[in-house]
């Protein structure tokens, strides 16, 4: 017998029609599990501590807001947030000088023409390093590679924390 149920189940040769049972199908043999159907985006999930950090005291970096050399390309100016406690360190850090765990710090990003809000970036201090985030105006989380954020920021002088302006 060849073809049919035969043909699907053996895979033996059976001349040239042997793949017709095959069209249109997929390419695993048989009998292999399918591939996982990929998972439905996660819906954006709001930073668990946004409501503190967007309420974290201004850093007073300058007059006006600096142009920010780290995010945008030149576009925006920006302002730092951080806890009353390393405002200090934020202003003047030198190199060992380090953040404990549970410090927070939020970049605010406006459009250097208009002045509107741009990307909030987050950093969440662990005993184990800084934690990076990207959020929208509401702190919704947005899908960025975080080691991108990580490496550029390992170039900082003091734990991965670039500091104000006329500190670099
Ligand atoms: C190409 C280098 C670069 C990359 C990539 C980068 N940053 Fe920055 N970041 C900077 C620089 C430089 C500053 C200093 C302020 C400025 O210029 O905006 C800064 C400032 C910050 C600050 C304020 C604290 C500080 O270090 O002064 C936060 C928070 C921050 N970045 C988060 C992030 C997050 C989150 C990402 C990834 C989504 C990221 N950064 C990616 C260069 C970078």
């Amino acid at each position: 017998m060849c073809g049919g149920l035969a043909a699907a189940l053996s895979l033996v040769g059976c001349g040239p029609n042997q793949d017709a049972e095959w069209a249109g199908s997929s390419d695993r043999p048989m009998g292999a599990p399918a591939a996982p159907t990929p998972a439905p985006p996660e819906p954006p999930k709001q930073l668990e501590s946004w409501a503190s950090v967007a309420g974290l005291s201004p850093v007073e970096l300058s007059a006006e807001r600096p142009l920010s050399l780290g995010h945008g390309g030149g576009r925006y100016t920006y302002s730092v947030q951080a806890p009353a406690d390393v405002h200090e360190r934020y202003l003047s850090p030198v190199r060992d000088t380090r953040f404990p765990a549970g410090t927070a710090l939020l970049e605010r990003t406006f459009d250097a023409k208009s002045g509107e809000a741009g990307p909030i970036f987050v950093m969440l201090r662990h005993e184990s390093g800084w934690e990076f985030h990207e959020l929208d105006a509401k702190g919704f989380i947005q899908p960025r590679d975080e080691e991108r954020c990580r490496r550029c920021h390992t170039e900082a002088r003091a734990d991965s924390v670039f500091g104000a302006p006329s500190s670099r």
